[in-house]
């Protein structure tokens, strides 16, 4: 139904994934095998809408926060933006959802492969400045975009879920490019390490988000081995313990056996 994402992959554009021929391969690889069940497709557009949603939501407070009139308009508007994509994003998700056959089977989540927008990335608005706040937006942004782009390239045989995207996709280009741009205006000399700094928090999450995932497969991992290894042993000993006791009922010592006069 895909056709070969082989072929597709060479036509990407300059947004795609950086790195060796090989490695795109790989990657342009996953990308087509993770958007190619309708279901999973799904659940990825409903998960894009939330985050868009939430993205939106932060920059509103963002525009409340800041002092700068101009960042004010850039960041109501770059909202709204956020919000059209969740509204797009969640349409085209219900769509494929109502597409399913009944009782089509369902997808394995796999949202490492197709991470989307991340917004500000549950960074506290209030506490950040506009530089801050810039940097961190403009790496997101870029981020995304050559995410999209990527989604893009594998998603020929379904044309409605691609316009989708090339629609999101022009509007984070022009976040990835405003916000620079705001950022050399705002921050003229600091700019650079700025984005530094934004970038090693962007590093710290992702370790995080992928520390929490190991541990929830070693937790699984775990339980399970302990599931099959260690409480048949004590079924097992249980189950003789049960043979040596007397059947029926069993005479109680006298002086166990007086009245009810107390609770011990
Ligand atoms: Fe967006
Ligand atoms: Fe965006």
């Amino acid at each position: 139904m895909f056709g070969d994402w082989r072929a597709r992959q060479r036509k990407r554009n300059v947004l795609s994934s950086a790195g060796p021929p090989s490695m795109r391969s790989l990657i342009s690889g996953l990308h087509w095998l993770a958007w190619r069940d309708p279901k999973r497709r799904a659940q990825n557009l409903l998960r894009f809408a939330e985050v868009e949603a939430d993205g939106g939501r932060d920059l509103v407070r963002a525009a409340e926060v800041t002092r700068d009139a101009t960042l004010r308009k850039l960041f109501l508007k770059h909202a709204l933006d956020e919000a059209r994509h969740a509204d797009l994003f969640r349409g085209r998700g219900l769509a494929l959802i109502r597409a399913l056959p009944p009782g089509a089977a369902g997808g394995v989540q796999a949202d490492w492969l197709t991470p989307g927008e991340r917004g500000l990335d549950d960074l506290r608005v209030e506490q950040e400045g506009d530089a801050a706040l810039l940097a961190f937006l403009h790496l997101s942004e870029k981020s995304a975009a050559r995410d999209f782009a990527n989604y893009i390239a594998v998603l020929d045989a379904d044309p409605s879920t691609k316009t989708v995207f090339e629609k999101v996709l022009h509007d984070e280009t022009f976040h990835m490019t405003y916000t620079r741009r705001e950022l050399s205006r705002v921050a003229p000399r600091a700019a650079g390490w700025r984005l530094w700094a934004a970038r090693g928090r962007r590093f710290w999450k992702a370790y995080l988000r992928l520390a929490s995932a190991l541990a929830g497969v070693l937790g699984a991992v775990v339980l399970t081995a302990q599931y099959f290894l260690i409480l048949p042993l004590f079924a097992l000993a249980a189950k003789r313990s049960a043979r040596r006791e007397g059947v029926g009922w069993t005479a109680v010592a006298p002086e166990r056996n007086g009245g009810l006069e107390r609770q011990y």
